[in-house]
């Protein structure tokens, strides 16, 4: 029998745990996961324990041989892994439901990606997943590590700056539902079609060529915007409505993110709204959180429930069963997914995260070149890395003034007096897990 295949998820107490089991059930017979060990802290072992359970049931019912572990000794767990997924979240909902009420209550966007509720999501993941690497670095040197912990680009550009790691791929579901959906509005076959995207994670646009090498971007632009009642392609962000001559004159398709940039007022606006009557995102995610657990529990359920996709990350974990498999059997499956720039595109830093279409070898991902955006694309995406890159270092130095640059420089935070009032408020909010810029109070 070939030796199995170790995985390690950290976080593994996340609602979106049985779609990675589904995934690995699907590939069992291309890709053997012997032992998947699901790993989770302290205040999350009530969820690890149900999802967990659940886990073993969609296993044992599938009928494949794999043991599924639990546990909340991380290092343990990394011994001699081969792959290890990142899915954590450090304060849990409660720290999201922070990230977007502050901000929401002084009239800013808080948005738990590229917000200011992204930034501090960032201040409180990069210093836990470097400490992840370094234990990665003692007990399974080998490994590749797959984040989807959110903000997905600036954890994957800590991790090569800042980690001294290379074998890290980071992902998000945004293109992977995008080739999907949008293959469907052109009424082609997924496979029939390329998508080349290139930006960063949650700023990034692309475009579609056909088998014919017909390029079908503009097409796709008018199916998808050319209309009143432009529905978007994930659960979190309700429509899809922009401003026709400004998306018409892109030739590149925009990602659902970027209703926070080219229509601010109104995203604002929606947000506000919803605030008001029913309270954040982060909330309704807890709701939402709340009824899939109910249904974990039950000791009948071995299968994934529908519900799930509710959830913005619908289709995440197949996406990361998928690279997972293509690093293994150096499958080069074309996907698109956050990694080293080296020149891929010309207007970034080297060294910097981009999230980029790429053929996963059994060497970790190759982007297809891209070069240079116009100017339409390039002052928005430049703006937005230099943003992350501050983010970044303020995460590792705790500089109040690295942090304040990253606040005030974010199109979607005014700068001034409220950028400054906010960003204190988010401090003091989430201080426990800061320690960098906290030091002699942790
Ligand atoms: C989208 C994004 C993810 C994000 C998710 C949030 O799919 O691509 O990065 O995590 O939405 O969804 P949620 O259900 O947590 O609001």
């Amino acid at each position: 029998m070939s030796k199995g295949i170790k995985i390690v998820t950290i976080g593994g107490g996340s609602s979106y745990t049985p779609e990675l089991v589904e995934g690995f059930i699907k590939r069992y017979d291309e890709l053997p996961v012997r032992e998947l060990w699901l790993v989770d802290i302290e205040a999350g072992k009530e969820k690890l324990e149900i999802v967990g359970a659940m886990a073993k049931r969609m296993v044992k019912a599938a009928g494949v041989d794999c043991e599924v572990h639990l546990t909340l000794d991380r290092r343990e767990a990394l011994k001699d892994a081969d792959f290890v997924t990142t899915q954590l979240r450090v304060g849990l909902l409660d720290a999201r439901i922070l990230d977007e009420r502050i901000p929401l209550s002084h009239g800013l966007i808080g948005q738990e990606t590229n917000g200011a509720g992204g930034i501090f999501k960032a201040l409180r993941t990069v210093p836990v997943i470097l400490d992840i690497v370094e234990d990665m670095k003692e007990l399974c040197p080998n490994a590749w590590l797959i984040n989807f912990t959110n903000p997905a680009g600036m954890v994957t550009e800590a991790v090569l700056r800042y980690g001294n790691w290379d074998k890290v791929v980071g992902l998000c579901n945004i293109p992977v539902n995008a080739v999907f959906e949008e293959a469907e509005l052109l009424g082609e076959n997924n496979r029939d079609l390329f998508f080349q995207f290139a930006g960063i994670n949650h700023l990034h646009w692309h475009t579609i060529t056909d088998k014919n090498g017909k390029d079908r971007t503009d097409e796709l632009i008018k199916v998808m915007y050319g209309q009143d009642d432009a529905k978007s392609i994930v659960a979190n962000i309700k429509d899809n409505n922009l401003i026709w001559e400004q998306v018409e004159n892109l030739h590149m398709v925009p990602c659902p993110y970027h209703n926070y940039y080219y229509y601010t007022d109104k995203m604002l606006a929606e947000e506000l709204e919803d605030f008001k009557n029913n309270g954040t995102r982060a909330e309704k995610v807890k709701e939402i959180e709340h009824e899939l657990f109910e249904l974990y529990k039950d000791p009948n359920l071995d299968y994934k429930p529908k519900q799930l996709a509710e959830r913005g990350g619908a289709r995440y974990s197949d996406a990361a069963c998928e690279i997972i498999n293509s690093i293994h059997n150096d499958k080069r499956t074309t996907m698109t997914v956050s990694t080293r720039n080296n020149g891929t595109i010309t207007d970034l830093p080297a060294e910097s995260a981009v999230e980029v279409t790429c053929t996963i070898t059994g060497k970790g991902p190759v982007p297809y070149n891209f070069g240079s955006f116009k100017p339409q694309e390039r002052g928005l995406l430049q703006v937005m890395k230099s943003m992350e890159e501050l983010t970044i270092e303020a995460a590792v130095t705790g500089d109040y003034g690295t942090l304040l640059q990253a606040f005030t420089m974010n199109p979607l935070i005014t700068s001034g007096d409220v950028a400054k009032e906010v960003m204190d408020e988010l401090l003091e909010a989430h201080k426990h897990y800061l320690p960098a810029f906290f030091k002699e109070e942790n």
